[in-house]
């Protein structure tokens, strides 16, 4: 069985860590800051304790499921990796360095997937010394739930990378879809100008519960499109947009400008406690 590693101890990176876990690989979630490694695995084990108290999984699979994932600021515990999948902020600087930093530290043959909304993989590939063997897989949020991953070929990705990282898709529970590398791929590309548009009808009037009461029922989305801009984070949301923007430099794509406003102020919605709604912390 494929050994995993994941970069990136965030919410998308810690996911993808509880994913493999569950589908029964061993995983090893690094992060050079300590403290998004012990989140993550509080998170976790708050989300398990939830789950075994309401009965969809025992106290047993629990210990066994965490026990599969190990926590490390290390970059050299990419080491025993077969597949090494990226996940850190969406900044193509700093994806450069990783991928750099994960090439020089994987043994030979491994593949590096990058889990980006749509930054170019083949940039990123350009910073290694194995081009062909990197490519793209993109999670939904929350990882563990959502059905979906995308899979991008950069222009140097072999046959065989996409192979690999397909059955492993599979083997983790997830149906794939084949993306162009162009930004948002295919579902940022439609979903995130739709919530950016809901957050123009706020600031031309509409409370946000309206609009997130109309999509529920007028058209059978499981969250309003606001309840999801906080749940999945008002920063990543406004970095997504200004990726469309800046990648097809169209009008179409003008991120909104509540949205800046409210990363300005610090309100990113779930994670802060205050987005388009507030939460408890
Ligand atoms: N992490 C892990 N698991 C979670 C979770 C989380 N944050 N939230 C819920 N779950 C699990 C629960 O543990 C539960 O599992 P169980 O049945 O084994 O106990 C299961 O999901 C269902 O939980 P709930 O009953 O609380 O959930 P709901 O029925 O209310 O559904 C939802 C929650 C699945 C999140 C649903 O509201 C939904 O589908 N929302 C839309 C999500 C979406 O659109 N995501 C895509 C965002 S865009 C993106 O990610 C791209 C990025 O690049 C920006």
């Amino acid at each position: 069985m494929l050994k995993a590693a994941v970069i990136g101890a965030g919410l998308m990176g810690g996911g993808i860590a509880q994913t493999c876990a569950q589908a029964g690989f061993e995983v090893v979630n690094v992060d050079t800051y300590e403290p998004a490694l012990s989140k993550a695995r509080a998170d976790i084990e708050n989300l398990f304790n939830k789950k075994v108290a309401k009965g969809t999984m025992t106290e047993g699979q629990k210990q066994e499921i965490l026990e599969r994932i190990r926590y490390s600021t290390e970059m050299k515990d990419l080491r025993e990796a077969d597949i090494i999948i990226e996940a850190v902020p969406e900044r193509m600087e700093i994806k450069k360095e990783i991928f750099r930093a994960a090439d020089e530290a994987a043994k030979e043959g491994a593949v590096i997937v990058s889990n980006t909304s749509g930054l170019s993989i083949s940039e990123m590939a350009a910073a290694t010394k194995r081009p062909d063997k990197v490519m793209g897989i993109h999670f939904f949020y929350p990882a563990p739930v959502m059905k979906l991953a995308e899979l991008i070929r950069g222009i140097a990705t072999s046959e065989e990378t996409y192979q690999t990282v397909r059955e492993f898709a599979a083997a983790i529970g997830k149906e794939v879809v084949d993306c162009p590398e162009l930004p948002g791929f295919i579902v940022n590309r439609i979903l995130v100008p739709m919530m950016n548009e809901a957050a123009f009808l706020v600031m031309e009037g509409c409370r946000p519960e309206d609009v997130d009461t109309a999509m529920k029922l007028g058209a059978n989305h499981p969250m309003g499109p606001l309840e999801l801009c906080d749940f999945v984070g008002i920063d990543v949301m406004l970095a997504t947009m200004t990726g469309l923007y800046n990648g097809f430099r169209d009008s179409k794509y003008r991120p909104c400008p509540i949205l800046e406003n409210m990363v300005k102020a610090g309100h990113l919605g779930r994670k802060s406690g205050q987005g388009f709604y507030s939460y408890n912390k």
